[in-house]
């Protein structure tokens, strides 16, 4: 036995399968790839006779679903659930027009530790790039959407390590700010999805070519939801910061929906950290504790690092209920709620959070800390005006 043949198992349960995408967008279990090539003609002629047979022809049977590698098995999931998601778009339940693809979809679930269906990372992060990308429509505004998800995958990932770190510090270590600083970073993926998103894909697109696909099927007498933007695990970045203790009912429940859709050890992070204090509340209670005028640098510091990635986020949030608000105006929806099952108004309570929660931070640093300058006149030395005058905790800029 070599020293590999010992270590090896450790570094393979290590290992986490569902990021090895290259390997996973390479992969064709089920010689798909000309079916699938297939699907957005069948879409644009409504052939649901077409797209029937074409599911049942790449449903596996028990021993190759079996055998399927956890690689295999989500690309396996990202072809079935193009044919799902096309199906319903056209009106039908796919399971009921398909059966044996139940079984088959279970057992992958099962394997794969994921919901019996697509999510947003098959039908994004782990679709191929280039002739073999699944799509529905084939236009070019849908392969825009795919990349604007592509492209937050590795930073949120990320973020998941910079956020696990933070949520075991206090305030009162440098490091805290260091954490907060690093999240920032990985986080402003998201504004420049967004933008690349507002840029490429009209609302109209999204309201009338594309939200049709992403409806929910019945799998054995339970909704699943399509792979929705949604599923985006912003929330992992929001549960350390501030909504582990700091949210609403309405956005704990979109939270224990969404959670559902997501990789396991992502779930496991959830699981361990909700209802634990968030880092704004640990900043909060230390600040509210200090009787000085002024913060201790580093108490400022990380007060100022968390308001940067709050801030990160609204302008995410701000931006991104822009366009889902033009794709879900009277005018332009087909439905009411948002793919992941929610309606607009949670898009606005989420950001009136986020807003809150960046204010509270913001000025429990400036406001009641900062000396006034000798040069504002008495008249406007209130709490109001102090808010807005140039104090040393500002010297470090909040805007990103
Ligand atoms: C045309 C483009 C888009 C529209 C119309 C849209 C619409 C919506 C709607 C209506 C919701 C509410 C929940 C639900 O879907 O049921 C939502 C949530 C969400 N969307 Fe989008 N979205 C778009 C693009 C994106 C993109 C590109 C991303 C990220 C890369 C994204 C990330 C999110 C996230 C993280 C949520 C959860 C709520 C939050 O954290 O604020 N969306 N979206």
């Amino acid at each position: 036995m070599t020293l590999y043949d010992l270590v090896a198992p450790a570094i393979e349960a290590r290992c986490e399968p569902r990021y090895r995408i290259a390997g996973i967008r390479a992969a064709d279990p089920l010689g798909a790839d000309a079916t699938v090539a297939a699907v957005p003609a069948m879409n644009r002629d409504a052939d649901i006779p077409a797209l029937t047979v074409a599911l049942r022809t790449l449903v596996p049977d028990h021993d190759r679903t079996a055998s399927l590698s956890v690689v295999d098995a989500l690309a396996a999931v990202r072809d079935l659930g193009l044919l799902l998601g096309s199906l319903k778009r056209h009106g039908v339940e796919p399971l009921a027009a398909v059966p044996e693809a139940l079984p088959v979809l279970q057992e992958l679930a099962r394997r794969t530790d994921m919901v019996p269906r697509d999510t947003v990372h098959h039908y994004t992060t782990w679709n191929p790039l280039g002739d073999r990308q699944r799509m529905y429509t084939g236009e070019q505004m849908e392969g825009h959407l795919q990349n604007a998800v592509r492209m937050v995958f590795p930073a949120l990932v990320a973020a998941l390590g910079t956020c696990d770190e933070l949520a075991g510090l206090e305030p009162y270590d440098p490091r805290f700010a260091d954490a907060l600083d690093r999240t920032g970073q990985h986080v402003q993926a998201m504004v420049d999805s967004i933008d690349f998103t507002v840029a490429q894909v009209s609302p109209e697109f999204f309201a009338r070519g594309l939200r049709p696909y992403f409806e929910e099927i019945d799998v054995a007498g339970r909704d699943y939801l399509g792979p929705a933007a949604a599923q985006v695990p912003l929330w992992l970045v929001d549960l350390t910061l501030w909504q582990s203790d700091r949210s609403s009912p309405e956005y704990d429940a979109f939270l224990d929906e969404s959670v559902l859709y997501s990789l396991p050890s992502w779930r496991a992070f959830h699981a361990a950290h909700r209802g634990s204090t968030s880092a704004v509340s640990k900043l909060s209670a230390a600040i509210s504790w200090e009787s000085t005028p002024r913060l201790p640098p580093v108490l400022a510091a990380s007060a100022v690092s968390a308001a940067r990635v709050l801030r990160i986020l609204k302008t995410f949030r701000a931006r991104h209920i822009g366009i889902a608000r033009k794709a879900y105006s009277d005018e332009l929806r087909l439905y009411d709620a948002g793919s992941g099952g929610a309606p607009i108004a949670l898009l606005r309570s989420v950001l009136d959070l986020t807003r809150d929660n960046e204010t509270l931070v913001r000025h429990a640093n400036v406001r009641m800390h900062a000396p006034v300058p000798a040069s504002v006149p008495a008249s406007t030395s209130g709490p109001a005006s102090r808010a807005s005058a140039p104090a040393p905790l500002r010297e470090k800029r909040l805007t990103p």
